[in-house]
């Protein structure tokens, strides 16, 4: 469902050049759960912006379910980014003012859904990640483990098809990260597609491909063997973990 093609992102600042993906090859299938991983400044986070069609390569093309988004106007971006894309963030980015519900209702807000809907369906997403009697929390009344459950509400509600996390347990401990992802988990077992930017060896091999950027640069392909259902990349984790997709969940 996602396809880079050559993919390039340059900055200028001042005179000078950031090559910040260099070449950037690399195919994501539906329902894949991958993990993104690669030293600081590797080009992680530009690679997640332009996923979620925030920034556009500089040169190269990306293709998403079949549409090359790159070459779409700023409204049909912003169209697909309501409807296709979820983004959670390391740092959660919750309106501090507004109550959990009133949180996860605000990307439908943005959608013209109408308010007796929005409050059920937010009700109803909040259920699903157990935070039902926190509704009328406000962020700084939830744990931190609570917060990323409340922005992964917000991140799905609109039911996307891919949800882009940039080291959605950076900051939480052991035990509310484990909480996190097999709350990704569960909703990548039901058909999201998952890319999750990741510096903790621990998350990463929960992911059933590890993609590892190196100086804006993919180390190995990242281009799955055809039909194979293997790693092509030489510096990928599989696990041992069986297949989420085929046990139900
Ligand atoms: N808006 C920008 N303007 C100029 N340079 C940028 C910009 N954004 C990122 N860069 C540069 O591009 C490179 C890749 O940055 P990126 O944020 O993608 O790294 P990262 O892999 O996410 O790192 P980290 O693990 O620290 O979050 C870095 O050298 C960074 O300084
Ligand atoms: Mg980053």
């Amino acid at each position: 469902m996602i396809r880079l093609d050559d993919v390039w992102r340059i900055f200028t600042v001042g005179d000078a050049e950031v090559h910040a993906l260099k070449g950037v090859t690399l195919a994501i299938e539906r329902g894949e759960h991958v993990a993104l991983v690669g030293p600081s400044g590797s080009g992680k986070s530009t690679l997640l912006h332009i996923l979620g069609c925030l920034d556009r390569p500089t040169r190269g093309r990306y293709t998403l379910e079949g549409r090359e988004v790159g070459a779409l106007s700023e409204a049909e971006r912003s169209l697909i980014r309501r409807n296709r894309i979820g983004f959670v963030f390391q740092f959660f980015h919750l309106l501090a003012r507004l109550p959990a519900l009133g949180n996860v209702e605000l990307p439908m807000l943005f959608a013209g859904v109408t308010a007796e809907e929005r409050r059920e369906r937010a009700a109803r997403t909040l259920a699903a990640v157990g935070l039902s009697h926190r509704a009328h929390h406000r962020p700084d009344q939830l744990s931190g483990g609570e917060r990323q459950r409340v922005a992964i509400a917000r991140a799905v509600v609109m039911e996307p098809a891919v949800l882009l996390a940039d080291e959605p347990t950076g900051n939480l401990d052991r035990a509310a990260a484990s909480e996190v992802m097999e709350l990704l988990e569960g909703m990548n077992a039901r058909g999201l597609t998952l890319v999750v930017v990741t510096h903790d060896p621990a998350i990463a091999a929960r992911a059933r491909r590890v993609v590892r950027l190196s100086d804006g640069e993919i180390q190995g392909s990242g281009v799955r063997g055809p039909g194979s259902g293997h790693d092509t990349t030489p510096t990928g984790t599989r696990t041992t973990v069986p297949d989420p997709r085929l046990g139900g969940g």
